[in-house]
């Protein structure tokens, strides 16, 4: 991932039209990803179901199950829950966010990923993003500014609706609401189902405005000499586009502190798009991995709420303490799941 987010100039360009063009063909935006999405759903609701009754952390569940839509794009399978490999895998890349250590076992496995892609490796019909990733560094070996990476946030955003539903069950019951009368209870919701849900997304985009997970965006830094707000920054500055202040902009936002969907929905209760809405950033660096975000956030968190309520463990209050590395998260917490 480094490769593409941290990267700049020719070498940003080769990353950048690579990965949109890989997640592109391997279904991201497609009915493919969704029934893939819809499947790991399942696996993830049978693990929640076996811990009915008990607190338990949804961490590292929810980062397996999201971890795994990526793995279908990246090495073309999932991983059980259970895989010691695939869970220390996710272990040392939740800590790397936070102490930006730990990489190299990440690499190892990486490598054995790729060597195992590697024996059986046929150019003429690729089977995932390794196999792309494997033609490419063929095709440019010559050159060597361009490498190639991945990674991702979404499950993290999922953390804070448990968080955002548990202070808010009353937003919940609305939600599940909505999904009743929708979907119902007999088959799992798809993208369509999105168009007619106006609460439902109204409730998702306000949970990423709050949990404002990429509070300061990312590092950029100025490719010429510009003016920008009567300001002269020279070629070479580095610039920080601060989220935080246009998610919670008085200016754009009714009661910008409040977590209230809606700030998305007009008086007759239809959904509204707003400009200030840039959880993803704008411009040439906006993150294009948004599409597969939105739908992977929209499936997971309407299922869920479809097949489960959540509460906070008896005796608990819902904290909205925050932890902050590269991304914004919730403090470790405990959820309640009690199936519908
Ligand atoms: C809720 C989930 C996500 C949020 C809030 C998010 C947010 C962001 C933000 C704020 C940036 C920086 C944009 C800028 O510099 O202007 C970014 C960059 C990026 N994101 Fe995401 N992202 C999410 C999920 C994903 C996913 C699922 C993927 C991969 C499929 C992804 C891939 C990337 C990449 C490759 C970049 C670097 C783009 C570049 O440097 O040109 N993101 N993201």
């Amino acid at each position: 991932m480094a490769g593409i987010v941290l990267n700049s100039g020719y070498s940003w360009k080769q990353q950048r039209r690579f990965t949109l063009s890989t997640l592109r063909d391997f279904g991201v935006g497609k009915r493919s990803l969704e029934s893939q999405i819809l499947e790991e759903i399942k696996f993830l609701h049978q693990a929640v179901l076996e811990k009915t009754g008990e607190p338990f952390d949804a961490h590292f569940l929810v980062n397996n199950a999201v971890s795994n839509i990526i793995c279908s794009i990246v090495f073309g399978r999932r991983f059980e829950y259970t895989d010691e490999r695939f869970l220390l895998l996710l272990k040392l890349m939740s800590k790397a966010l936070h102490l930006q250590g730990s990489m190299w076992a990440v690499c190892a496995f990486l490598r054995e990923e790729i060597e195992n892609h590697q024996k059986d490796w046929d150019p003429s019909a690729p089977r995932d993003f390794i196999d792309c990733y494997l033609s490419e560094i063929e095709k440019r070996r010559d050159d060597p500014e361009a490498g190639f990476h991945e990674e991702e946030t979404t499950s993290t955003t999922l953390l804070w609706a448990f968080i955002y539903m548990m202070k808010y069950p009353e937003i919940q019951e609305k939600v599940q609401a909505e999904i009743d009368r929708v979907i119902g209870q007999s088959r799992q919701p798809t993208m369509a189902d999105r168009a007619n849900m106006p609460y439902t997304d109204a409730v998702i985009h306000e949970i990423q405005r709050m949990g404002n997970i990429v509070p300061l965006n990312l590092v950029r830094t100025t490719s010429k000499d510009t003016t920008l707000g009567g300001y002269f920054l020279p070629k070479g500055t580095q610039v920080i586009a601060n989220l935080t202040s246009v998610l919670f902009d008085g200016k754009e936002w009714e009661s910008p502190h409040s977590f209230d969907p809606g700030h998305f929905l007009n008086a007759q209760g239809e959904f509204v798009k707003m400009d200030a809405f840039l959880p993803f950033s704008a411009g040439k660096r906006f993150c294009p991995g948004e599409p597969l975000a939105r739908m992977e956030l929209f499936l997971f968190f309407t299922s869920f709420l479809q097949t489960f309520t959540i509460s906070p463990p008896e005796g608990t209050k819902v904290s909205l303490d925050f932890q902050f590395g590269v991304t914004l998260s919730p403090k470790p917490f405990k959820i309640t799941v009690a199936p519908r």
